[in-house]
């Protein structure tokens, strides 16, 4: 029912905020009036109080919709043009049927949905993970499966030097396996940390050392970067996944950066990936609590949809799913009162795990 809704307001704020919706509304209002006001009382007369809806108001209401969405048109367009190194269309030179792509974490959740739409274009695809394929992946042809530790630099090594070997050098890669766990600061352990910081992390800087420089000698190819909402707001419970999802915006903003003005490769696309609460195993032990405070969990094939579609539209850019949650990349701007509470409010089903406990100081 609150998807329903949800997509219902999202649907018509699309609408109000379209230019192409308001503008010729205003334009019939401002040079025909007497037909509009016609129209208006005849179609929306048993609306109590729109039927006697003053033109002047309608028409102030219009201006306001149409600048705000003629700017909103504009900077939408800007966004695609920045993050595509100024180009006005797609990049060229891609045939879905000879490209091979590597999909970090693709044995489950997002990235196994991934790696079976961009099998469903003819892709192969190469899945790095240290889990076993499961069976509905593993009959699939144009599949293959590495296993790989990515905590670990010899590992990430020798799968991609096999993948270069067996399969090729990809252009396309994504990555996407990602470590989380619900615990307070004190809670977590060493270990854990290397690994949320390793796999989350490292594993971009290493498998992007591999599979890129191939990409800048034929300047062509995309690199995903799978990061979270939680790249804009820290949960308590979960920092240092939040932590590892801020790094993760902050390597691809750089790393687009350094792809124009070092590498000269600008037809290798970056895209970055902020998923909303996904119903996956990462979060299983917090889904509850998610669920209880009010929040909708995506399904992991809605992101991997939204990541194949961007990677088929040949180009780069910043997604956000749900597209109606895109706002929430402005946090940051929000004033400090406001980002707290939403702080509060986010991390209220994330914290039950360490609630009211006691806290001793480690022995090392
Ligand atoms: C529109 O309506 C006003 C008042 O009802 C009238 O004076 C005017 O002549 C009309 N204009 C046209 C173009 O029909
Ligand atoms: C894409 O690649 C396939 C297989 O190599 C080839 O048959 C096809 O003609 C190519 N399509 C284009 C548009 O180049």
């Amino acid at each position: 029912m609150a998807a329903i809704v949800g997509g219902l307001v999202s649907h018509v704020y699309n609408l109000v905020l379209s230019p192409f919706v308001t503008g010729p509304l205003l334009a019939a209002v401002t040079y025909r009036p007497n037909e509009s006001q016609n129209l208006l009382s005849t179609y929306a007369g048993g609306f109590p109080g729109l039927g006697a809806l003053d033109l002047k108001l309608a028409i102030t209401a219009l201006r306001l919709l149409f600048g705000v969405g003629l700017l909103r048109f504009i900077n939408q367009n800007l966004n695609v043009r920045a993050a595509n190194a100024w180009r006005t269309g797609p990049s060229k030179g891609w045939n879905w049927s000879e490209e091979i792509a590597v999909v970090t974490g693709g044995a489950s959740g997002i990235g196994k949905d991934l790696a079976r739409n961009l099998a469903g274009r003819g892709t192969k695809v190469v899945v790095l993970d240290i889990q076993d394929m499961p069976k509905e992946l593993h009959d699939n042809p144009l599949i293959s499966h590495y296993h790989c530790d990515l905590m670990s630099k010899d590992s990430i090594g020798a799968a991609a030097a096999a993948v270069r070997k067996d399969v090729g050098h990809p252009t396309i890669l994504v990555n996407n396996a990602g470590v989380s766990q619900a615990k307070p600061i004190l809670d977590q352990s060493e270990p854990y940390l290397r690994a949320v910081f390793g796999v989350n992390n490292i594993a971009h800087w290493l498998c992007v050392q591999q599979f890129m420089p191939h990409m800048i000698e034929k300047n062509k190819g995309h690199i995903v970067t799978v990061a979270s909402i939680g790249s804009f707001v820290s949960l308590s419970s979960g920092v240092a996944y939040a932590a590892t999802k801020a790094a993760a915006l902050a390597f691809h903003e750089g790393l687009g950066v350094e792809l124009k003005h070092i590498y000269r490769a600008d037809n290798v696309l970056t895209t970055v990936v902020h998923p909303f609460f996904v119903d996956t195993p990462l979060i299983a032990e917090i889904s509850n609590g998610l669920t209880d405070s009010g929040l909708t969990l995506l399904a992991s094939n809605v992101v991997a949809d939204a990541i194949s579609e961007r990677i088929w539209s040949k180009r780069g850019g910043q997604v956000t799913v749900p597209n109606s949650r895109a706002l929430l990349s402005g946090v940051r701007a929000w004033p400090g009162w406001l980002q707290e509470v939403l702080r509060d409010i986010i991390g209220s089903g994330t914290r039950k795990a360490g609630e009211g406990r006691t806290w001793t100081i480690p022995e090392w």
